[in-house]
């Protein structure tokens, strides 16, 4: 498979990025909240494992400051002609979305640690928290859009298009 994508379907560095970031997105999130609503201020294990959603959260950022580089040089596969233009534009649009908060969120994040304590505490932080989950919610969408919609309803190819060493019944 080539390392660029192709005129059917992603190449392996751009499925390579999306499969590794989608796995820490929806760890992190996980994590994020475990660590903030279940573990009391004082137990020892809230630090650890709020410093390993810091560590996910930078490590996601970094990957999708370079993916996002990466695909700025590598235009994505053209959609099926045969899907309904308003429906290529509204995953065009959700793809953007995606893009947009993969990077916002945890640069609030890390907005938390140098804003003023109160700051942080009252609008920093919840805004951080309000944008990860509607990051979880539009991932979810996304989700169901590849699974269930395009593979299970219509059953086209669209979801072997990210997916390495699969046809995508195009020429
Ligand atoms: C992919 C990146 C990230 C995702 C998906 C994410 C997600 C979340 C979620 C879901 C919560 C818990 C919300 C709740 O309490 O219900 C949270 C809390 C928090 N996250 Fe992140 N996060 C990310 C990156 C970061 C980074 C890089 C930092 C750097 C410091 C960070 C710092 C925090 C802090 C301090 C809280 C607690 C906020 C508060 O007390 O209001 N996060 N995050
Ligand atoms: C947090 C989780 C996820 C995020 C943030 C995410 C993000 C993205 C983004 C930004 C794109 C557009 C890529 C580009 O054009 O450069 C994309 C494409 C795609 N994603 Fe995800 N994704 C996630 C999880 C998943 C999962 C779990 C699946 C399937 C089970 C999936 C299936 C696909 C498919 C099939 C495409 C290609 C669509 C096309 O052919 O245009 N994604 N994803």
């Amino acid at each position: 498979m080539s390392r660029r994508n192709a005129s059917q379907r992603y190449g392996s560095v751009a499925m390579t990025f999306h499969w590794l970031i989608a796995a820490l997105i929806l760890t992190n999130v996980g994590l994020g909240y475990y660590f903030n609503e279940m573990l009391a201020e004082e137990n020892p294990v809230r630090k650890v494992f709020g410093l390993t959603h810091v560590a996910i959260g930078i490590t996601v950022l970094l990957l999708s400051l370079a993916r996002l580089r990466w695909r700025l040089k590598n235009p994505a596969p053209p959609l099926p002609a045969a899907m309904p233009s308003w429906e290529r534009r509204f995953a065009v649009t959700t793809h953007h979305a995606l893009y947009g908060l993969m990077i916002l969120v945890p640069v609030l994040g890390l907005s938390t640690i140098v804003a003023p304590h109160d700051l942080a505490g009252h609008v920093v932080g919840p805004i951080h928290e309000w944008l990860a989950y509607s990051l979880f919610v539009l991932a979810l969408g996304h989700i169901a859009a590849a699974v269930g919609f395009h593979f299970m309803i219509r059953r086209d190819r669209v979801l072997h298009r990210m997916l390495p060493g699969t046809d995508t019944g195009q020429a």
